[in-house]
Formats: C-alpha cells, sequence, structure tokens
C-alpha cells in the first residue's frame, strides 16, 4: 500500500471505542466504509480491538486497508502477535511499531515480511513523537516507509522537526489524535455551530470535520484517523475527506477557535 497514493484521506481509529464490541464494531467499520474510509488503525495494545475490527471487516476486508501494530520487547511475541492478526485479517497491509517498541528488532523481521510481499509498508508510531528520543533516529534508520504521530491545532509538536524530516526522507504521515484524543477534552465540544459558517464553502458542517480538515490540508499528511464509537461520527468524520480543502487563511481561523 502505497499511503501516499491515497491522498489525504480519513481512516477510522480503534483506540478504546468499540473493544469487544463486535455488533457495535460491525455498525461504526459500516458507517466508515459506507462515507469513504478505507483505512482502519488498531494494535494489539487496544485489547480486543483488533479482533472486533476483523470481525467488522469480514466480507468488507477488500474494501479495506488494515494498519496495526506490533507492541513486543521480544520478537517471539511480536511474531506471535502477527499471527493472530493474520486470523483476525487475512492480511495485514501496513505494520507499525508501536511506541517504539523494540524497534530495531521488530522492524528486521517485518521488513522481511514486506520483502516477500506478505505486508505492504513498514510504519513506527509513538504518542509523543516530536518530543520522545530516538523517534529521529528511526525515521533515519531506513526502516520505515511512514511514521504516524500526533497533531492537532494544539498539539503540534511535530511541526518543528519531525514533519520536514518526514518530507525530506519521504516518508508517509499518518496522523493519530486528530480531535486531541479520547481523555483530553480541550479540543472539544468546540465552538458553537454558528461560529463554523465561513468554513460551509469548503463543506464544513461540524467541529470536527474542521480539526480533520486543518490537518489534512498540511501537504505532508496523508490520512487522519479519528475514533469514534459512533456510527454517525464515522459518517461525519469520513465526509471530512472531501469538499475543498482549507487554506492558510482557514487553518488560522480554526487554530483560533481552538484557542491555540
Ligand atoms: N501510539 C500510538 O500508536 C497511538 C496513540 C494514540 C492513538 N493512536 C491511534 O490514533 C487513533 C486516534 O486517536 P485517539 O483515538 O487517541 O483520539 P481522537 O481520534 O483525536 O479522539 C477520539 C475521541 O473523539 C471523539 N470523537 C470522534 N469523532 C467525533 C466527532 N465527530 N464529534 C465529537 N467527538 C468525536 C470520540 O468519542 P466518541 O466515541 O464518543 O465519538 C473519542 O473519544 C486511535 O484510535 C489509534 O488508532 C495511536
Amino acid at each position: 500500500m502505497e499511503v501516499r497514493r491515497l491522498g489525504p484521506v480519513v481512516g477510522l481509529g480503534t483506540y478504546q471505542t468499540f473493544l469487544d464490541d463486535v455488533a457495535l464494531a460491525n455498525e461504526v467499520v459500516g458507517a466508515a466504509i459506507g462515507g469513504g474510509s478505507t483505512v482502519f488503525d488498531s494494535s494489539p495494545m487496544y485489547g480486543p480491538a483488533e479482533e472486533s475490527l476483523g470481525a467488522a471487516l469480514h466480507e468488507r476486508r477488500g474494501a479495506a486497508v488494515v494498519a496495526t501494530k506490533i507492541w513486543a520487547e521480544s520478537v517471539a511475541e511480536g511474531r506471535r502477535q502477527y499471527e493472530a492478526q493474520l486470523g483476525f485479517f487475512g492480511r495485514v497491509d501496513l505494520q507499525q511499531v508501536h511506541n517504539l517498541v523494540a524497534w530495531r528488532e521488530q522492524a528486521a523481521w517485518i521488513a522481511e515480511e514486506r520483502d516477500a510481499g506478505r505486508i505492504d509498508r513498514v510504519g513506527v508510531t509513538h504518542f509523543d513523537a516530536g518530543g520522545v528520543e530516538g523517534f529521529e533516529e528511526a525515521m533515519r534508520s531506513a526502516a520505515f516507509d511512514c511514521v504516524q504521530i500526533p497533531l492537532n491545532p494544539v498539539e503540534r509538536e511535530c511541526e518543528a522537526r519531525i514533519l520536514p524530516l518526514a518530507e525530506e526522507l519521504g516518508l508517509a504521515v499518518i496522523v493519530m489524535r486528530p480531535l486531541g484524543g479520547a481523555r483530553d477534552r480541550t479540543l472539544r465540544p468546540g465552538p458553537p455551530v454558528e461560529a463554523l459558517a465561513p468554513l460551509r464553502p469548503f463543506g464544513v458542517e461540524t467541529w470536527a470535520q474542521a480539526l480533520l480538515k486543518w490537518c489534512l490540508a498540511d501537504p505532508r499528511v496523508d490520512l487522519v484517523i479519528p475514533a469514534t464509537s459512533k456510527p454517525e461520527r464515522a459518517r461525519e468524520n469520513a465526509a471530512a475527506g472531501y469538499g475543498p480543502p482549507f487554506g492558510p487563511d482557514e487553518r488560522r481561523f480554526v487554530e483560533e477557535l481552538a484557542g491555540a
């Protein structure tokens, strides 16, 4: 999978949203696909979310790109996680090293899987990519095709070095926490809907859509992966992948509304 070739798009994250509720996962995933989302991100760290996502995708697997992660100190445990994922998804399209854990060891065997054609891309993630030691080293190691990093109007540490480096190295960029994360309420509920009127010509009806379009307007960003437990929000978020892109004025307007 070439994440870049997907263009600026909205996918679906799965952290703490449907856990082991397969019926809910089915509804949310169905709504996301119906809305035009094709990329689904998970991890063994999210408990039963991978298995629920796999069950929800099932007959829709052909319409989806599965991005998941290896979160293990040892290669043996990493390979066990991969075996389980093959059971859930049939195939992993984008395999990422979660939070830099044992990244050299895990990236080595994941790259062998890629080179054998069994996965498409290798990525690396960190929830504090702009601050944690070692992320830039991992990016420069040539082990990875893409990075997953946090970015939103009040969490912009990655703009200083990580995004420029990704551009220099030609790495695709996936944005986690585009709505500010599951627990931090700084960005939500956001301003009243009337305040969004200047963004209507860009197809924006809601604050979440404004935040997602803000991320996608950075030309270095390929994919945003908001998570939700609500089918109607999966549709709403997917719609942010359409309509005219924001320019610098609209981005600044969203930053002002966010109090950034
Ligand atoms: N280290 C890592 O690799 C790492 C770390 C963090 C995240 N991630 C990935 O990135 C994904 C996204 O990050 P995240 O889940 O932390 O944060 P997020 O997507 O920024 O925020 C998720 C929260 O936003 C709410 N939400 C979603 N759509 C909404 C809408 N349209 N209107 C209002 N609220 C809405 C959800 O609540 P409802 O359920 O009530 O809609 C949920 O609580 C994760 O699910 C995961 O796949 C990876």
